[in-house]
């Protein structure tokens, strides 16, 4: 049924035959409601970027972990990165094998590396101190080494990760002494990587990043080139977040053909026969989830209507922490029209700054209404949180056959306290 603004959802037939109202009372609300179609879409088109036969796409599990997710991202031939015990664990957990994944973290204990040399897993260090401690860890081991590019890019300073303003990476100066730890430490260089910042969406930054590293690979002593088998040119593939207002996709085919062009002459140049991988998060998962949730109170403060919801910045934190445009779909179970006026969309969280959506232009919302918050797949529920003692939502995945299954169940009471004390 047409419903006040929903067109986006209900050309993809996103959430099935049930729709979002039935969804959000059969499971509750807040609720991640992940799509199956789109997420295996999304993964395809990734993986058409370069036919060449190094070429492959690493997951980066942080955008979204959840296990049924991340089988379905496997089944579709991906591999994944890991950032933490947790995020290895749960990779190995949902089948992937040590060879598909990638410990590319930052700041890590000995034990966290030593976690990863057990489990058989290939780990960049990303410091010369790193690849000390690493090479004190695992000595006669293989390591990958983080390069900063000196370009970045990204949709807020807070996720550019390349470039002289970011914690990220080692210089390419310092190759010298990088090779002097090897030597050290006996360390076999299996593979460099780098990652420019999160959510661009032209291709050109990404692409000189590319040819930076390959240049930089290029110029690496023989014996070190020989070895090795893996050029990680990281993520940060952008998604248009503006889906009401017709907002322009990456050019895909275009950064295809680019990438392509360059590996493909570069391989030929230099008789690399490893792997090139691309790192994305966000455009694997971003687009394959809807966040639902309901509209308890509807009141003006001075001239602002502010709408009430269950939304709160501990469900959905991007917009609280970098101002981040999700779109706003209005399930209202009826198509009756509603005045367009300006209306600011809030959670319950008890900070004033808990504000989804300020001043948006949408058809009025009342009490009782299902909102759906658009493109909420990535860093949505891997960044939700217990603050305000709130519980952590559930996730639902509708299915290729449009049926819904719980693929987390809502957190309760007793699962958020296992950790404390007895209360
Ligand atoms: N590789 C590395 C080493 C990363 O640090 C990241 C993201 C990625 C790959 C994947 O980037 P993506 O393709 O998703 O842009 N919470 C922020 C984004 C933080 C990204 C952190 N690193 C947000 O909600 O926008």
């Amino acid at each position: 049924m047409a419903d006040i603004r929903s067109t986006y959802s209900e050309q993809l037939d996103f959430f099935g035959p049930q729709g979002p109202r039935r969804l959000a009372e059969t499971f509750g609300t807040p609720l991640y409601v992940y799509n199956e179609s789109v997420l295996r879409s999304r993964c395809r088109e990734l993986k058409g970027l370069s036919a060449h036969p190094g070429f492959g796409v690493n997951y980066s599990v942080k955008a979204n972990a959840n296990p049924a997710l991340l089988r379905i991202i496997k089944d579709e031939g991906l591999v994944v990165d890991a950032m933490s015990p947790g995020e290895l664990h749960l990779d190995l957990a949902c089948g992937f094998g040590p060879e598909q994944i990638l410990y590319i973290s930052n700041n890590n204990s000995r034990e966290e590396m030593q976690g990863a040399v057990d489990r058989g897993v290939l780990l960049s260090v990303d410091s010369l101190a790193q690849l000390d401690t690493y090479g004190a860890v695992n000595p006669g081991g293989s390591v990958m080494v983080r390069l900063n590019p000196g370009i970045g890019a990204g949709h807020d300073s807070k996720v550019v990760t390349a470039g002289s303003e970011t914690k990220f990476g080692i210089s390419p100066e310092a190759i010298d002494d990088v090779l002097a730890l090897l030597q050290r430490h006996g360390l076999t260089l299996a593979g460099v990587n780098q990652h420019i910042g999160s959510l661009f969406m032209e291709s050109e930054s990404y692409v000189e990043a590319v040819q930076v590293l390959l240049d930089i690979v290029r110029g690496l002593p023989p014996d070190r080139f020989a070895t090795l088998r893996v050029i990680d040119f990281g993520g940060g593939f952008g998604i248009p977040y503006k889906k009401y207002e017709g907002e322009a996709r990456l050019d895909m085919a275009d950064l295809g053909r680019k990438l392509h062009e360059r590996i493909t002459a570069w391989s030929a140049a230099t008789g690399y026969g490893g792997r090139f991988l691309v790192e994305p998060g966000r455009y694997v998962v971003a687009e394959c989830g809807i966040l639902l949730g309901r509209v308890q109170a509807v009141k003006s403060n001075g001239s602002t209507r502010y709408v009430g919801t269950d939304i709160g910045f501990n469900v959905l934190a991007r917009p609280v922490l970098y101002d981040s445009f999700h779109d706003i779909e209005i399930y209202a179970g009826s198509s009756a029209p509603r005045e367009t006026i300006p209306q600011t969309v809030v959670g319950n969280i008890c900070e004033s700054g808990d504000i989804l959506a300020r001043d948006r232009l949408l058809p009025a919302i009342v009490q009782g209404d299902v909102l759906g918050v658009l493109d909420a797949g990535a860093y949505g529920f891997s960044m939700a949180s217990n603050y305000n003692q709130r519980l952590l939502p559930a996730e639902v995945l509708v299915g290729l056959d449009g049926a819904p299954r719980i693929v987390r169940r809502r957190q309760t009471i007793q699962d958020m306290l296992a950790c404390c004390e007895t209360v």
